[in-house]
């Protein structure tokens, strides 16, 4: 019995440790500011702004924005496309068989991808997006110019980039290989450090580790050329992702609430179950 509860409990915590995404990137963690409405505020700016062009949020209606605090006003000023009423729904510029022909995959809807890519217990959507939004970089070989560490050889150019300004990207990759000419079973250690510029050239270096008896290691390192710039943007992307997860919840924070006021409801009845039994069998006995 005792062995089965801990097996159990190893497969749970094997479970949570495995965090990494598809490329093997381990995501960060998205900073909480779910209940933050100037935070909120700016991520749907920045979403209707830059996100809007390819995808749709169809399950969103621009008013419902009054809920994270904006007025009718501010909506029609600085969200609204041309033609879009505040009582429509959040649809993107670019149909999905225009998608497909310009990028190779159509963009996909991103009303609940926040609840969508969420990994495990521990590693939410709004993780993944997080990372995903902050770990672009220039990649010459790429069609549209840019790859992506937690979403490799993503069909999505890094659209605000310019917010982000230029980095480099640097991988360090530590392993066993077979030596040319090295006697069959015979593994040597190398480490291959590859930088992608700013421009998005790539430079590769192979060093032999001589005597090496670690194991096998990949660092990624960005270097930004504006390193306030480059914080400033960390922000947006968190902004983002937090508008992201609301959407892809709205009810999240009341749900809460509410979950809250169950639990206190059911407390108090517990307490006066547990004194009304005792009451009674006092009688009784
Ligand atoms: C130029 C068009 C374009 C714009 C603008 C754009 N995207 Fe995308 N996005 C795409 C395409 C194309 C895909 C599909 C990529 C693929 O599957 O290879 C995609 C996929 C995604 C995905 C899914 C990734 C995955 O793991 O499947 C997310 C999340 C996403 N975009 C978020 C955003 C956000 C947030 C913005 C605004 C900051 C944005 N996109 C702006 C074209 C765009």
């Amino acid at each position: 019995m005792i062995k089965k509860l801990l097996c159990a409990l190893a497969l749970m915590i094997t479970c949570t440790a495995a965090g990494a995404a598809g490329g093997g990137y381990t995501l960060d963690k998205a900073p909480d500011r779910a209940t933050n409405l100037a935070s909120l505020q700016n991520g749907a700016k920045l979403f209707v702004n830059y996100c809007l062009n390819c995808h749709g949020a169809t399950s969103m209606r621009y008013n419902k924005l009054k809920d994270i605090g904006l007025t009718d006003d501010q909506i029609k000023e600085s969200l609204l496309f041309t033609g879009d009423k505040v009582g429509d729904l959040m649809k993107g510029s670019v149909s999905v068989k225009d998608g497909k022909a310009w990028f190779g995959v159509p963009p996909p809807d991103l009303s609940v991808i926040a609840r969508a890519k969420a990994q495990s217990a521990s590693v939410t959507g709004a993780d993944y997006i997080y990372t995903y939004l902050r770990t672009f970089y220039r990649d010459t070989t790429k069609l549209t110019g840019w790859n992506n560490l937690a979403f490799p050889n993503a069909g999505m150019p890094h659209v605000m980039w310019e917010r982000q300004g230029p980095r480099t990207m640097t991988s360090v990759v530590v392993h066993e290989h077979e030596a040319p000419g090295a006697k069959a079973g015979h593994a040597a250690w190398e480490r291959v450090t590859t930088s992608y510029d700013p421009m998005g050239f790539m430079t590769v270096k192979t060093e032999p580790l001589e005597n090496y008896h670690g194991h096998a290691t990949t660092d990624y390192q960005f270097k930004a050329v504006d390193a306030a710039r480059s914080a400033a943007y960390d922000s947006d992307a968190a902004d983002v992702t937090a508008f992201m997860t609301w959407m892809s919840e709205p009810m999240a924070q009341t749900r809460k609430q509410i979950g809250v006021w169950v639990m206190l409801f059911l407390g108090l009845f517990f307490l006066v179950a547990w004194r009304l039994n005792a009451s009674y069998w006092k009688l009784v006995r």
